[in-house]
């Protein structure tokens, strides 16, 4: 049950930190080395190129995943989306290895994909919520994110988790190879960071639901706006605003605006900006805030603590920035719940939604 809290999703929401600590029990030995089945670390080894299938927020967790991925395994990773590629698969790679990641283990889009790959022959890791779903039985092998029943229609924990889950795969299979970036790279305590950082955030629940009370209330439409890793963020971020809220909402990579979209900016059109520790990256989408703002936008910031000002509005803990995307989601996650419920709307259950989508 939801116990004392008044939807589902603000219980997943805050059961974030449990869910990172339990990845790192499932996921390392008694020594503390991360460890994943020997199988499945081989299979990554043996692959040419990675293809993750998804669709929704597991797609977006897919790309938030991909460099870890990359530098990690040393190998290219390519994102599909489930129901497009159903149709036909593009030239694939010699050895493709696929990964399909969703909550539920039940989306019809992505199975379709599954089926074609089966038949193709190729091997297949699905990266899912429910052991024993559709999605699990039919691939060659399954990686479980174990973060307990995920009831709210609106992904939280589950894309968390999921990013958490390859990166203990990323991790193993980088330990493996004797890559220099994966044992350089202590995940265990980098997944504790994380952890502290959501924790810090959910914190700050109040300030937050007071932001969004100015910022948002009489909004049709707004704006995440982000670079590299954030604009991942941004993507999900938005997506989660308007499933539940119906605020129209683009996630957008920052430095992509000013080749169209900047026209829909005016006059208090709210724009939420992800910037995360990198010194570069942050200086040009301080910039891109400048411009929206310059025309009128009523914009806020969500910061990284390492690159904050004294006039940024929520800044959080810095963590490793493989894994940024895990902890700059949180207050995206809370602006939308805010949204939501200060609109007087069910937040576990929008309009024309369902929580596993089975039809094609
Ligand atoms: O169960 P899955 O992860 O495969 O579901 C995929 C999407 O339908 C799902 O993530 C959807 O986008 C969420 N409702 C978003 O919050």
């Amino acid at each position: 049950g939801k116990g004392t809290y008044p939807y589902y999703m603000l219980k997943e929401i805050d059961e974030q930190p449990s869910v990172m600590r339990k990845l790192v029990s499932t996921y390392t030995d008694q020594e503390g080395k991360v460890t994943v089945a020997t199988d499945i670390v081989k299979a990554v080894q043996a692959a040419d190129r990675i293809y993750i299938i998804a669709a929704g927020t597991s797609l977006h967790a897919g790309y938030a995943s991909k460099q870890i991925l990359e530098e990690l395994t040393n190998t290219p990773v390519e994102l599909g989306l489930a129901s497009e590629w159903g149709y036909g698969m593009p030239l694939l790679s010699e050895k493709p290895l696929f990964i399909f990641l969703s909550q539920s283990g039940e989306t019809a889009d992505s199975r379709q994909v599954l089926v074609k790959v089966n038949e193709l022959g190729h091997p297949s890791l699905t990266v899912t919520n429910v052991p024993g779903s559709t999605l699990s039985r039919e691939a060659t092998y399954t990686m479980l994110i174990g973060a307990g029943p995920e009831i709210s229609v609106a992904s939280t924990k589950a894309y968390t988790g999921q990013i958490a889950t390859l990166a203990f795969l990323a991790k193993a299979v980088g330990d493996a190879d004797q890559n220099p970036k994966a044992l350089d790279f202590d995940l265990v305590k980098e997944i504790s960071l994380v952890a502290q950082s959501i924790e810090s955030t959910l914190s700050e629940k109040e300030m937050i639901s007071d932001l969004v009370a100015k910022l948002l209330p009489e909004a049709r439409n707004a704006f995440y706006i982000g670079r590299k890793q954030d604009y991942f963020v941004s993507m999900e971020a938005s997506l989660k605003l308007k499933e539940i809220s119906y605020i129209q909402c683009e996630g957008f990579a920052a430095g992509e605006l000013k080749h169209g979209t900047i026209s829909l900016i005016e006059n208090g059109t709210p724009v939420i900006a992800l910037i995360s520790n990198n010194e570069e990256v942050a200086a040009h989408t301080r910039g891109n805030v400048m411009e929206t703002v310059a025309r009128g936008a009523s914009a806020i910031t969500i910061v990284e603590e390492a690159v904050a000002r004294e006039d940024d509005d929520i800044v959080i803990n810095n963590v490793h920035p493989y894994l940024s995307a895990i902890s700059m989601v949180v207050p995206t996650q809370l602006i939308a719940y805010y949204a939501t419920v200060q609109r007087g709307l069910d937040v576990d259950k929008p309009r024309n939604l369902a929580k596993a989508v089975t039809v094609e």
